[in-house]
């Protein structure tokens, strides 16, 4: 039996006195596909922080695929495996989708500083490659801040794709898109995940979304987890429903 992808035990997350991880404990399968859900404020970006080394948390342990976080800083913790996107929009938006994806290859290649123009040749071909399999390779001359909110994102989920993870964290991956294309982008994400043989671990907002992509759902709720279970335990789970229907989220 393998480790499982991500262990998290007693996570705790404290800004000044407001209590933002409150004992968390999160255990991720290989392969899982698992949605993170909860009203604004739960603690489900902090979370996200925690799991990329943004954020080191106060006390409790993450590990990924049995090896221990120990405040590795988050490219560090990329070398693990572990990829994100961000909630809000993180793009380099006068370069081109090209550059935008070659960049983040870089970030983690090391090849950057042995660079022969063979090597740059094999990174732009992996590159095209994941353009490609996110269906963005009809853009890739554009410039980003030419292109739609829609395709923004679609790029970030590439981006994060480059660095090569086993790990995905996506944080509200489909925030601001139309529904047609957030359907879209979630049916690639999942393609992608399963072909790839990744886990991915998803913050997000449209619950028709949540419920046919996620496998697990985790819901979150004052920096605790309140609830856990499969899709159909979660709908069926009125203490979860009362939390979204006289909630913030
Ligand atoms: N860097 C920070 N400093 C102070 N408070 C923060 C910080 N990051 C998050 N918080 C607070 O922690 C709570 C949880 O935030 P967050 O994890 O972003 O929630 P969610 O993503 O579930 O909406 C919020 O009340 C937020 O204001
Ligand atoms: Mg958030």
């Amino acid at each position: 039996m393998s480790q499982p992808a991500l262990r998290v035990r007693g996570l705790h997350k404290e800004f000044g006195r407001f209590v933002a991880l409150d004992s968390v404990d999160l255990t991720v399968d290989e392969g899982e596909i698992r949605a993170i859900i909860g009203p604004n404020g739960a603690g489900k970006t902090t979370l996200i922080n925690v799991l990329g080394g943004q954020i080191v948390a106060d006390r409790g342990s993450v590990e990924v695929a049995g090896r221990r976080l120990n405040r590795q800083h988050p490219h560090q913790v990329a070398k693990l495996g572990v990829g994100r996107t961000y909630q809000i929009s993180s793009t380099l938006r006068r370069m081109t989708v090209f550059d935008n994806m070659l960049c983040a290859h870089n970030a983690v290649s090391g090849k950057w500083f042995s660079l022969s123009a063979g090597r740059l040749r094999k990174m732009e071909d992996a590159v095209l490659a994941d353009l490609k399999a996110i269906e963005l390779d009809g853009l890739a001359d554009q410039v980003v801040d030419d292109i739609s909110h829609g395709d923004r994102k679609r790029l970030e989920f590439g981006m994060v794709l480059a660095t090569r993870p086993k790990v995905l964290l996506l944080d509200e991956p489909t925030a601001g898109m139309g529904l047609r294309e957030r359907h879209e982008l979630i049916d690639l994400v999942l393609a992608v995940t399963r072909e790839r043989g990744l886990t991915l671990v998803f913050v997000e907002h449209d619950i028709d979304v949540v419920f046919k992509a996620a496998e697990t759902i985790t819901v979150m709720a004052l920096g605790g987890v309140f609830a856990e279970g499969k899709p159909e335990e979660i709908a069926a789970n009125s203490a979860v429903q009362d939390i979204y229907l006289g909630g913030t989220g």
